[in-house]
């Protein structure tokens, strides 16, 4: 691959800037470099040349969105993300697309990948009551479809195989916590049109209501939205029931572009039964601070490739490990974390299975113990 001589910019410490949750100093580093394609794809200048933002694609805006759109375009283009330190990450990126090549090559070696890519195009629907005391009677019985990490161009016939799982499924709700292409960088159109199958064969009384992932730019959410998604970035949508009604709070990806913006649409969303829709489960401690009942996620695949007895080998959090996936409690908000309906990396599963969730919330009556 071609190296070229290319003068980078680097500004440590900024991203904390754009938060405005802190403000710490800047440290500017400019500097000429020799750099190769792929390296100038990861460290930005791709993304910088590809996706300038689009205000005809997104549509109109509220103050809120713009502020988002502004930040979150500026956390794209420049790679620096959520992490403080961008070439800490920059090379922490090199690193793992290094090992995954190697572990890949290990897999062919050994004779296991083509067992692991059918692990990973085998989709379960797991269903699962969890009960609430909170919840009024109006949603007792409510069913919500939950699918997340689709990374729909990693492997051919995902859109497929999903399409086949929710096709005769009716549901109350269904949500989708992000991660809908395989890059976090680069082109997205490729994953439209699988998208818009999946959105199509959803049918669900009160819509369908998702979030963004770490790997979905913000450019992507006119199109979401055209497909009849009603894309949640740190805002709330109130379903009602008659008099009665539930409010789902959906948060942008808080792994890699957390911004306050996240913790403030926590803190505003009216008293009653609450549900939070986040990539990962790291914004746990927030949701229950703020008085939630349920916190739906994926973002770690379960694992995607785990030790015999499923244990994780890497789960890509930074908190909340424990919450890797399926049912958890954290004191007293219920969540789940999803296996995901993809993969990325390397396309294949061991020990995790790819899963689309199909959640009953039941009333918990007073003076009966409920069930996880
Ligand atoms: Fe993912």
């Amino acid at each position: 691959m071609a190296a070229v001589l290319k003068k980078i910019h680097l500004v440590f410490g900024e991203n904390r800037i754009n938060n405005q949750c802190s403000s710490v100093q800047k440290l500017h580093i400019s500097g000429w470099i020799s750099i190769n394609d792929t390296d100038m794809d990861a460290m930005g200048f791709y993304l910088e040349k590809q996706f300038r933002p689009d205000t005809e694609t997104l549509g109109p805006e509220d103050e809120r969105r713009r502020l988002w759109r502004q930040r979150r375009s500026a956390m794209e283009r420049r790679y620096h993300k959520s992490g403080r330190y961008a070439l800490r990450r920059f090379f922490k990126f090199k690193i793992m697309v290094r090992l995954e090549h190697a572990f890949g090559y290990g897999l062919r070696a050994a004779g296991l990948y083509s067992q692991g890519r059918k692990n990973a195009m085998h989709i379960a629907v797991n269903t699962l009551d969890l009960h609430f005391s909170k919840l009024s009677a109006s949603f007792d019985g409510y069913r919500v479809l939950h699918l997340t990490d689709l990374h729909l161009d990693m492997l051919n016939g995902t859109a497929a195989l999903i399409y086949e799982k929710i096709k005769d499924l009716k549901v109350d709700l269904c949500v989708l916590t992000g991660d809908y292409r395989q890059r976090t960088y680069g082109k997205y159109r490729q994953i439209l049109d699988p998208m818009k199958k999946i959105l199509d064969a959803v049918s669900a009384e009160d819509g369908i209501v998702g979030t963004l992932g770490n790997h979905d730019p913000h450019v992507m959410a006119g199109d979401l939205e055209a497909m009849g998604m009603t894309l949640l970035v740190n805002e709330t949508k109130i379903i009602k029931r008659g008099d009665e009604q539930i409010g789902v709070t959906g948060l942008d990806d808080p792994h890699d572009y957390y911004t306050c913006q996240a913790k403030e649409a926590l803190a505003e969303t009216p008293n009653g039964f609450k549900m939070a829709l986040v990539h990962s489960p790291e914004m746990y401690h927030a949701a229950e601070r703020n008085g939630y009942q349920l916190y739906l996620c994926g973002h770690t695949h379960g694992g995607q490739i785990c030790l015999p007895g499923g244990y994780p080998i890497i789960t890509h959090l930074r908190d909340g490990k424990k919450f890797a996936r399926g049912s958890w409690q954290f004191n007293r908000m219920k969540g789940y974390t999803n296996q995901g309906c993809g993969v990325v990396g390397i396309p294949v599963r061991f020990n995790t299975q790819s899963e689309v969730a199909l959640i009953t919330l039941r009333r918990r009556r007073a003076g009966r113990p409920g069930k996880a």
